[in-house]
């Protein structure tokens, strides 16, 4: 039987993926915070800045570790998705942060495997991070009683 080695340049592709989301993530918060209008504005601006302010922060960790493990920082963001809508930008948000979360799980089972500590922690908080801000949108946007 042979004992499956992480390879660490999956490892690194696999964070530049995750940084590309990141990058998006970061123009998509900002956007809509300039761009949502109508009476929910106030309700929704700090906390979709504060968003980008969050996935500011795992950008600069996902990018040192990038370097630290051997290789180049993406520069390029995923797709980014602007509706015109204050509800209809709440849902694109809310698919990219179910995306980012399903990438970060796949890359802490793969620092598990590395046996890479800082690696599988910190994903593992910025994951968290990933469901609250989940977890906001989804009370967004759901409708009152
Ligand atoms: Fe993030
Ligand atoms: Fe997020």
């Amino acid at each position: 039987m042979v004992i499956r080695m992480v390879d660490k340049k999956k490892v690194i592709d696999e964070l530049n993926a995750a940084l590309s989301m990141e990058i998006a993530a970061i123009v998509q918060y900002s956007h809509n915070s300039y761009s949502i209008m109508g009476p929910w504005r106030d309700a929704l601006t700090g906390e979709l800045e504060s968003f980008a302010k969050d996935e500011m922060s795992h950008m600069e960790y996902v990018s040192k570790k990038i370097v630290a493990l051997g290789g180049v920082p993406s520069t390029k963001p995923a797709a980014i998705n602007t509706p015109a809508t204050w509800r209809a930008m709440l849902e694109a948000d809310l698919a990219a942060e179910n995306a980012a979360i399903n990438r970060y799980k796949a890359i802490i089972a793969l620092a598990d495997e590395l046996g890479d500590v800082d690696l599988k922690k910190s994903i593992e908080d910025i994951t968290s991070q990933e469901y609250r801000h989940k977890e906001a949108l989804e009370k967004f946007l759901k409708e009152p009683m």
